[in-house]
C-alpha cells in the first residue's frame, strides 16, 4: 500500500496539478486531460455567448503555464509506453500548443476527430465537436499498447450537456480505455468535469484516480479542496473488482 493520501474510484474535488504531484512516477496505464481555458472564446469574441457559453466560461480556467505542467505531470506518472489522451479543439489545435510539451517526456501518435453531431460557431467554418490528440509516453511502439484497431479516425457521438458544459463522448472514451488498458490498471483523469473517464473505466473493471476543482462529490484536502471529513481509501487498498 502507498503511504500517500490519494483516493480511488471516487469523485474527488481537488486540483489536478497537486494530485499529479502526489502519485508515483511510472504509476497509470492512462490518461484523459481535456483543459480548461477560454482561449477560443478570448480569441473569437463572438459578443453572443449563449448562456451555456457563459456557463463555460464560469468553470475555472487553467493558463498555458498550468496546462504544460499538467501535461509534464501526466507523462511522468504514466508507464512507458502509456497513452495521454488529450481533448484539444481547433484554436489550440492549430496553435501547436501540444508541442510546447517536449516530445521526449510525450510525443504525438494520433488524432481522432469527434463530431458532437451539434453544430457550434466559428468565424469562418462552424464547430461540431472537438479533436482528441493520442501521445504516448516513450518507448513508441503500436502493436504492443493498443489491441483495438476497429477505432475510426472520424467518431460521430451525441453527448448530453446539460450534464457537464464541456462533457465529452463516453462510447469514444470506453473504445480507448479498452484499445490502451487491461482490467485492473489505473487510468488518470486530472480535470474530470462529469467523471465519465472514471464511468467508463468502471464499466470496463479499471481503476480511476481523479478530481475536479468545481465537480465532485468527495473533497479531499490533501488535493487543494475545501476541507471536509471523508472516509479515505489509500491508493492501493480498492481494487475494480471490489466495488
Ligand atoms: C473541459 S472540462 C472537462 C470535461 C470532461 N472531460 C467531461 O467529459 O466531462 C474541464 C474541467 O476542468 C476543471 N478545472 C479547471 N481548473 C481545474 C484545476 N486546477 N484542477 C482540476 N480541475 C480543474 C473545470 O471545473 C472543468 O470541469
Amino acid at each position: 500500500m502507498l503511504d500517500h493520501p490519494v483516493i480511488m474510484n471516487v469523485m474527488q474535488q481537488g486540483d489536478a496539478l497537486t494530485l499529479l504531484r502526489l502519485l508515483p512516477e511510472a504509476y497509470a496505464s492512462l490518461a484523459f486531460f481535456d483543459p480548461q481555458h477560454r482561449a477560443v472564446l478570448d480569441k473569437l469574441k463572438f459578443g453572443n455567448e449563449s448562456a451555456r457559453q457563459k456557463g463555460r466560461a464560469g468553470l475555472p480556467a487553467m493558463s498555458d503555464e498550468y496546462i504544460d505542467s499538467v501535461c509534464l505531470e501526466i507523462a511522468r506518472v504514466l508507464k512507458p509506453g502509456g497513452y495521454l489522451m488529450r481533448w484539444i479543439d481547433t484554436f489550440c489545435l492549430c496553435e501547436g500548443h501540444h508541442l510546447r510539451t517536449p516530445r521526449q517526456h510525450i510525443k504525438p501518435v494520433d488524432l481522432i476527430a469527434w463530431d458532437s453531431l451539434h453544430p457550434g460557431m466559428g468565424k469562418r467554418s462552424r464547430r461540431r465537436g472537438d479533436y482528441l490528440l493520442v501521445l504516448q509516453k516513450p518507448p513508441i511502439k503500436a502493436g504492443a499498447t493498443w489491441r483495438d484497431h476497429g477505432i475510426p479516425s472520424r467518431w460521430a457521438e451525441k453527448v448530453d450537456r446539460s450534464i457537464h458544459p464541456h462533457i465529452k463522448p463516453i462510447g469514444l472514451i470506453a473504445r480507448l480505455i479498452g484499445a490502451t488498458t487491461q482490467p485492473g490498471d489505473i487510468i488518470i483523469d486530472p480535470a474530470a468535469g462529469s467523471f465519465n473517464v472514471m464511468n467508463a473505466a468502471h464499466q470496463l473493471g479499471r481503476n480511476f484516480i481523479g478530481c475536479d476543482l468545481k465537480f465532485g462529490g468527495d473533497r479531499n484536502t490533501a488535493i487543494g479542496a475545501m476541507a471536509a471529513p471523508f472516509e479515505e481509501k489509500p491508493v492501493g487498498s480498492f481494487s475494480a473488482k471490489e466495488r
